[in-house]
């Protein structure tokens, strides 16, 4: 017995550097749009058997019920264990009601994957507690390592967190790079608008990078590098795990930084940081037994 591969459509890329990281090859699933917009997958390769690794970003609509598919396909096919990497948890932001009424999105999906898969491993996820509705083994990796040699072969010199939830992220890179690190209070005012506190912060003359989970609209980016600039930082970069660009996102990042960057988590031209080596330690340490 061995053990497989597999990517869906919105992680090609990755899905192949991962299997390289693993030194295996990398099969893409099989997969169609029908002129109504029903989507058709198959499994591309003999996995009667096999342990499975599936690797997509579960980033639309499309690739949530894609995702839902092959997993489905791939046990009926007869799959030994099957490893789900998500690498960007699409929903994963409604992890609680918010508003009386509300559903939880992420629960729904996490209570379906928990069926169709024996195993998942994220990438910086918004909110671990969700994998309670997964049910099984789930780990959460964040590529602190992989985000800081980006930063230090750039010469940045000072870690920003845009606000107090994603310190945890800028401390830990900061600590491998050796530099210092602060960060600032923020509120959101609504999907695209963020207000954040006055505050002087010690960055004359640095080369600053804003550290975050998530660039959505780039709102919060925006806010943080005009604080920045105020207090004298020299240059400022914006870098995240998963670089939604939604909207007004590109203009407002070219604007107010230096450069920006995502991982491939969600792949884009963008996508300038891989975090598929940390993915592949993960799946080692998860105890695949063929690897
Ligand atoms: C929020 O909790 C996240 O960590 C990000 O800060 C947020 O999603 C960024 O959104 P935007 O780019 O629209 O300000």
């Amino acid at each position: 017995m061995s053990m497989k591969v597999l990517y869906g459509t919105s992680s090609p890329k990755l899905g192949v550097r991962v299997a390289d990281a693993l030194d295996k090859n990398a099969f893409a699933v099989e997969h169609r749009t029908f002129p109504d917009g029903e989507q058709y997958v198959r499994i591309p390769t003999d996995i009667k058997g096999e342990d499975v690794i599936f690797i997509q970003s579960t980033s639309s609509d499309s690739a949530i019920l894609e995702t839902f598919f092959v997993l489905d396909a791939l046990r009926e096919n007869g799959a030994g264990r099957i490893t789900l990497v998500i690498p960007y948890f699409g929903y994963g932001r409604q992890d609680k009601v918010f508003v009386e009424g509300e559903a939880v999105s992420s629960r729904t999906i996490m209570r379906i994957l928990g069926n169709l898969s024996d195993s998942l491993i994220t990438v910086d996820i918004h909110a671990p507690h969700v994998f309670e509705w997964y049910g099984k083994k789930a780990g959460n990796i964040i590529p602190y390592r992989s985000i800081a040699k980006k930063l230090g072969e750039m010469g940045v010199d000072f870690i920003l967190s845009p606000d107090t939830g994603a310190l945890h992220r800028a401390r830990s890179v900061a600590d491998i790079m050796g530099v210092p690190f602060d960060h600032l209070d923020k509120t959101r005012l609504s999907g695209t608008e963020v207000e954040m506190a006055e505050k002087s912060l010690d960055v004359n003359g640095k080369r600053v990078a804003i550290v975050d989970d998530i660039i959505s609209t780039g709102g919060t980016i925006a806010r943080a590098s005009d604080m920045l600039k105020r207090s004298g930082a020299e240059k400022v970069y914006a870098v995240c795990t998963h670089g939604l660009f939604i909207g007004p996102a590109i203009e407002r990042l070219t604007k107010a930084t230096d450069g920006f960057m995502s991982t491939d988590t969600i792949e884009s031209e963008y996508s300038k940081i891989s975090v598929a080596k940390e993915i592949a330690e993960a799946i080692k340490r998860s105890g695949n037994r063929n690897l």
